[in-house]
């Protein structure tokens, strides 16, 4: 099993006021699924995302990934296996804007301390996929944005992880570019990764392994 989730649990203090945003959420997403979480703003779809990828540790309740369970603790050990494992799409880009394309999707890999020949040439390998190849020493900066996307993809990818989370990939996206982007979503399940998508999409609802709705910090199933 990819991911396991079991009884998650994250509390939120806002206003000075407690907030259960999790509220005991379990998953399981096995190699070669695609899985899309629906629900109203704020419901706590990122919140979710980011205990996964050790983002934000949980109040309770564990996360496996690979069969082996994820330490919160804020030490290099962890978060190396984390980087590894994880390739993250977050809801905005957040790239390195005065960095050329191909420093941002080496930027995992830098992190890692892994930048050969080897990386360089794969990491060429997934913009031409992506077909971004020829922006690759553009800046960041005046990138469109699926352009941009597709640069925040190739930075998920670099170091090959079993697990692609992403959220709301698409949400400032127009319709084919849209397509486009889940079309990669889709390629990657092919390959046999596990993808975790937060979107509100129908099209990518339908298409989804697993769909889920977000309500009161629970998880319920429509497909
Ligand atoms: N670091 C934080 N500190 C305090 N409260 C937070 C933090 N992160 C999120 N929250 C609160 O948790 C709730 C869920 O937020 P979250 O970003 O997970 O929602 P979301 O479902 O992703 O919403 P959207 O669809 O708008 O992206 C919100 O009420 C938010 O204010
Ligand atoms: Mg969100």
């Amino acid at each position: 099993m990819i991911l396991r989730v079991e009884q998650i649990v994250k509390e939120y203090r806002i206003a000075g006021v407690k907030r259960r945003v999790l509220d005991g959420i379990d998953m399981l997403l096995t190699a070669g699924q695609i899985c899309s979480i629906t629900g109203t703003s704020g419901c706590g779809k990122t919140t979710f995302l980011n205990v996964i990828a050790g983002i934000a540790s949980p109040d309770g309740g564990s996360v496996y990934i690979n069969d082996r369970r994820m330490i919160y603790v804020l030490d290099f050990l962890s978060s190396r296996r984390r980087n590894r494992e994880i390739g993250f799409i977050f809801q905005t880009f957040r790239l390195l804007n005065d960095e050329s394309v191909i420093s941002n999707v080496l930027l995992p890999a830098r992190i890692r301390g892994r930048v050969n020949s080897e990386i360089r040439e794969r990491a060429d390998e997934i913009l031409e996929r992506l077909k971004i190849y020829k922006y690759r020493k553009t800046r960041a900066a005046v990138l469109s944005g699926g352009q941009k996307q597709r640069v925040a993809i190739a930075r998920a990818l670099v170091n090959h992880p079993a697990l692609i989370l992403a959220d709301e990939p698409t949400a400032n996206l127009d319709r084919k570019t849209s397509r486009e982007i889940f079309d990669i979503l889709l390629g990657l399940k092919e390959e046999g990764k596990a993808v975790l998508l937060v979107t509100h999409d129908q099209f990518m609802h339908d298409e989804s392994d697993l769909l889920y709705i977000m309500e009161n910090g629970r998880l319920r199933c429509l497909v």
